[in-house]
């Protein structure tokens, strides 16, 4: 068996420069639904492109086929753009590339139909509530196949028919060789209709399938979500048959290519984006972004915005953190409100609990970064590097100024602005010593004329 995957067309509704089938559903372009899913069927997989086929060919893997239709004419046309993959002995499953609910199951039942009843075509319908826009299967009063009426050519009786072709279809290779050249634009669009070639077949076998939903193609934005929101259950359901407890399902949004561990729970409004791995018994929000992490067992991350970590074991991230691109926590790190970290790696029960900025540091274990800490990495020109080593404390409200390196065991005062190394166990103060003035605001006082009635 083959599969000609048909993907050519514009995709206008979508009213996108992103070509149609890249849009992506739940992180994945569209396209790649539907290769993925022929890729299960087993055998050869041809994909037709037209409208920005340079562009949608770089998504599409090595192993599988193209071709190209310059111009769309037509289902039946893009079909015979790409007849040299067409096998004489061979069966030929044609899909679509903006159908990306599909589900292999289906396919291999229609597959087997078409054996059993040895057709030259079978074509999947479906009863749709609302058949609008699709063709219509036309039947005898014995119930078997007539032909199919395109929406624009049907009269007001044909469009009241439910049963609508799927446009999905397996032929006998020979049988669509022979069909193909016959068919005219003879239809109000004058376009060739693949359907055409249904009705020139001898044996035409008709397998309804119950769930209408696989079906919907997306044309337009209102479709693309429609199939978004039906893919997300999918993906979450398949986490929590895996014991993911997620706690919202309407509310949480995972990408296909995240991997989640057990006995995690997922709290409402947790995005988990991209290439993203946590692990098991971990706590993920809410309100919390993950962007292509890595994160270790029994993490919690509470409403906070990650974005390229890799986050180890027990750490405790948030709430309110921002880890940027390049972040590394080791076991253990504590990363609480108001804390940025960009490009630095964080030792083991290292703690940043408050109101800090950790820039292009490399900071060592147990270290102790106090509330209002600023790594200065950025001089007007250049990005700096700031070490801080093992045990290292550092005081509320310290800038660091980059490139400089705190020594093992370092105290820094609070407040102090450092521009100089710290060697290790020493003590650094860098601000102005405080004077007080005794009685002073008396003094002032009286000399406005302003003095305390006591
Ligand atoms: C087609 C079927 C219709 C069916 C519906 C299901 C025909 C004539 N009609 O109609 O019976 O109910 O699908 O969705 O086949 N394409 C190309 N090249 C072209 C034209 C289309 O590659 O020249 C691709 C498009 O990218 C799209 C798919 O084929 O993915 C369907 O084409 P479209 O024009 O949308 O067909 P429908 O009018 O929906
Ligand atoms: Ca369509």
């Amino acid at each position: 068996m083959r599969t000609m995957i048909l993907a050519a067309g514009k995709g206008v509704r979508m009213k996108s420069k992103l070509p149609k089938v890249l849009h992506p559903v739940c992180g994945r372009a569209m396209l790649l639904w539907v290769l993925e899913t022929a890729k299960k069927l087993g055998g050869h997989v041809c994909v037709v492109l037209g409208h920005a086929a340079e562009q949608i060919m770089q998504v599409v893997p090595p192993d599988v086929e193209v071709r190209i239709q310059g111009e769309q004419l037509g289902t039946a046309h893009a079909v015979m753009s790409a007849q040299d993959f067409i096998d004489p002995n061979d069966d030929l499953m044609i899909l679509y590339g903006d159908m990306p609910l599909i589900k292999v199951e289906t396919l291999k039942e229609v597959l087997d139909r078409h054996k059993t009843d040895e057709n030259d075509v079978t074509i999947v319908s479906t009863l749709m509530t609302d058949p609008t826009g699709y063709g219509r299967i036309l039947r005898d009063q014995t119930g078997k196949f007539v032909r199919i009426v395109e929406e624009s050519d049907a009269s007001d009786e044909e469009k009241s028919i439910r049963e609508v072709n799927t446009g999905i279809y397996v032929f006998r290779g020979s049988s669509l060789l022979e069909a193909l050249p016959k068919i005219r634009p003879d239809n109000s669009k004058k376009e060739y209709y693949l359907t055409d070639a249904v009705t020139l077949m001898n044996k035409v076998g008709i397998h309804q399938v119950r769930d209408w939903k696989q079906f919907v193609g997306v044309n337009d934005k209102v479709q693309l979500a429609f199939v978004q929101k039906i893919k997300q259950r999918e993906i979450l359901e398949e986490l929590m048959l895996n014991g993911v407890t997620v706690l919202d399902p309407e509310t949480t949004y995972v990408d296909a290519d995240v991997e989640v561990g057990p006995d995690t729970t997922l709290y409402p409004m947790t995005f988990l984006i991209g290439k993203t791995k946590i692990g098991e018994q971990c706590v993920i929000g809410p309100m919390t972004r993950i962007e292509n992490c890595t994160v270790g067992n029994r993490v919690r991350i509470i409403s906070s915005d990650c974005v390229g970590a890799t986050i180890e074991d027990d750490v405790s991230v948030g709430p309110y953190a921002r880890l940027r691109e390049g972040t590394v926590l080791k076991s253990n790190v504590k990363i609480g409100n108001f804390v940025e970290v960009k490009n630095s790696k964080i030792g083991s029960h290292t703690k940043a609990q408050h109101l800090a900025y950790l820039g292009d540091a490399t900071i060592g274990e147990n270290v102790n970064i106090g509330a209002g800490t600023i790594t200065c990495n950025f001089d007007g020109k250049k990005k700096n590097p700031t070490f801080i080593d093992d045990e290292a404390f550092i005081g509320s409200n310290s800038s660091l100024i980059a490139p400089v390196k705190i020594g093992r065991g370092a105290i820094i005062a609070a407040g102090s602005v450092i521009n100089q190394d710290v060697p290790e166990w020493s003590l650094a103060i860098a601000r102005c010593r405080q004077t007080n003035k005794p009685g002073w605001v008396i003094k002032k006082r009286e000399e406005s004329g302003n003095a305390f009635s006591t």
